[in-house]
């Protein structure tokens, strides 16, 4: 990796995330032009603003990464990788709702190594690095020590994914003993698990920009997540499941999600 190396990377990480979450809070407050991309798939003038201003500084830093952005796509090659989402929980965005987020991930040769987010309305930086922890604002995260029934997992939902798979796996979760939400942005639902306030995260499939910097957080402060990567989950997406470790077997049965790697592990052992 040239031009400065992760400690670079680290400090205009946080830079970029904090300037892009103030940019989205002024565009909150003014009027918001709303289209549907697809089913209830919301995208605002907002989202490719802050992502243009996202990418210009960072390709002004680091001309030769490379990077994905939720509205501008894929871009350049290497194995420095940007993956930013300008504005995760646009729907909430767009209906006046404030629980939406910037987040930005960077790739190192394919290891995810740094992951920003920033949720502006809510005054919160989250961050991490790999290997040297989570932290909201200035305090380090920590998942929840938390047993399956006084669970809170947040099940996110989208039109990508048939709704009786949905409704089926709201089902399961709740016989587990464990209640369940949506708030709409699976990257904040995923600093909340890092942060101990809910206890898990599943969704049947999300895309990169949306999980990865969040999936960092998670594993950082401690907690365990599925093999999101696996297969093309870079390009394509892929099922995430994240939760306090004490609730990965109860929560792998009730969804399904991660499966394939604990039947891996067992065949393995
Ligand atoms: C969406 C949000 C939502 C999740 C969807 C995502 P967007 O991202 O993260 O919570 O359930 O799968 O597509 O469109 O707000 O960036």
């Amino acid at each position: 990796m040239r031009e400065g190396g992760l400690d670079a990377r680290e400090q205009a990480l946080v830079a970029v995330a904090r300037e892009a979450g103030a940019l989205a809070r002024e565009l909150f407050s003014r009027p918001i032009e709303i289209k549907l991309k697809g089913k209830q798939d919301y995208v605002t003038a907002a989202d490719g603003e802050v992502e243009r201003m996202i990418v210009g500084r960072l390709k002004q830093r680091f001309p030769r990464d490379a990077f994905l952005g939720e509205e501008g796509g894929a871009e350049g090659s290497g194995d420095a990788l940007w993956v930013i989402d300008p504005i995760d929980g646009t729907a909430n965005f767009a209906n006046r709702m404030p629980h939406f987020c910037v987040s930005i991930a960077f790739m190192s040769g394919g290891e995810l190594a740094l992951g920003a987010i920033s949720a502006p309305m809510y005054g919160e930086l989250y961050r991490a690095r790999l290997g040297r922890g989570a932290f909201l604002n200035d305090r380090a995260m920590r998942v929840a020590d938390t047993d399956i029934a006084h669970a809170v997992i947040e099940l996110g939902w989208s039109a990508r994914r048939p709704t009786r798979a949905y409704t089926a796996m709201v089902e399961r979760v709740l016989a587990t003993g464990a209640t369940f939400q949506r708030a709409g942005s699976g990257a904040l639902g995923l600093a909340y698990v890092a942060d101990g306030r809910t206890h898990g995260y599943c969704e049947l499939h999300i895309n990169s920009w949306d999980t990865l910097a969040g999936l960092l957080m998670v594993g950082e402060a401690g907690g365990w997540t599925n093999d999101f990567l696996a297969g093309d989950g870079l390009a394509r997406g892929n099922a995430v499941l994240a939760c306090a470790p004490g609730l990965k077997e109860a929560l792998v049965a009730a969804t399904g999600v991660g499966q394939a790697n604990e039947n891996l592990k067992r065949r393995m052992s």
